[in-house]
């Protein structure tokens, strides 16, 4: 063999190790690549947010936030209660839950779930010492017992205060004021017995009295 031909096999020796080098660290790179894809697909499962009847229990439970009380189902609790305390309004985290009476629950949903409502899913509950069932559950369409759909009611607080009313946030106002959800949260059938406070039983009974004459249209009727 010439010198000229040991010269060029050598050449192709050197270029052939180089390309196959070169495909070993291509394929390193997209099995890297994919590993990091299989790890945000994972951290994405765990916002899955489940709801069911086993999600609500005692009112009492859950931590309470000026006269409403809240709660994650995805251990979030801060983020909650930061967005809930937040003084010019924020976006309540995934798995937040927020109760002002008993039977009436907003979840906030995985993001994208439903623009519309904020991914909120608003919520009619049964509850009884047993415990709770759902009779309305879903998304711009819940209408509670008030005849009252949730989220057109609560879409004037959309803005700023992510469709929580409490007041003030551009809500119309409900004929049920803070005496009158305080009592029904101290006597939530699901907590035991009952924790009255004073005067409770007489807003209990104005509250009876406003659903005998239609004023609350029926909207507090199954808790009597
Ligand atoms: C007639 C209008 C109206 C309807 C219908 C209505 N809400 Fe509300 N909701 C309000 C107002 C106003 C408040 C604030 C009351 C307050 O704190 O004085 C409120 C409070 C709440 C709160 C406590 C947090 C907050 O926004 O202040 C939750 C949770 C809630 N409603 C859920 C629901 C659900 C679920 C439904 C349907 C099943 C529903 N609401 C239907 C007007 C309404």
């Amino acid at each position: 063999m010439n010198t000229y031909l040991k010269l060029a096999n050598k050449t192709m020796a050197i270029v052939t190790f180089f390309f196959l080098i070169s495909i070993s660290v291509r394929a390193e790179t997209v099995e890297s690549s994919e590993k990091v894809v299989s790890a945000i697909d994972t951290s994405t499962e765990t916002t899955v947010v489940d709801v069911d009847e086993e999600s609500f229990s005692c009112i009492r439970e859950m931590t309470p936030v000026r006269h409403f009380y809240v709660d994650n189902l995805i251990g979030d609790l801060k983020g909650t209660l930061a967005a809930a305390n937040a003084p010019d309004g924020a976006i309540y985290p995934t798995g937040s839950v927020v109760q002002l009476v008993p039977t009436e629950v907003m979840v906030k949903r995985e993001s994208g779930t439903s623009p519309a409502t904020g991914d909120w899913e608003f919520y009619e509950l049964e509850v009884n010492e047993k415990g709770s069932k759902i009779a309305k559950r879903g998304f711009v369409d819940v209408v509670n017992r008030f005849d009252g759909n949730c989220f057109s009611c609560h879409a004037p607080a959309r803005e700023k205060w992510d469709f929580i009313c409490e007041s003030g946030h551009g809500c119309d106002p409900i004929p049920i004021d803070h005496k009158m959800t305080g009592a029904l949260q101290r006597s939530d059938p699901r907590c035991g017995a009952a924790v009255p406070e004073d005067g409770d039983s007489m807003a209990l009974f104005k509250l009876k009295a406003m659903v005998t004459i239609g004023l609350t249209k029926k909207w507090f009727e199954d808790l009597f």
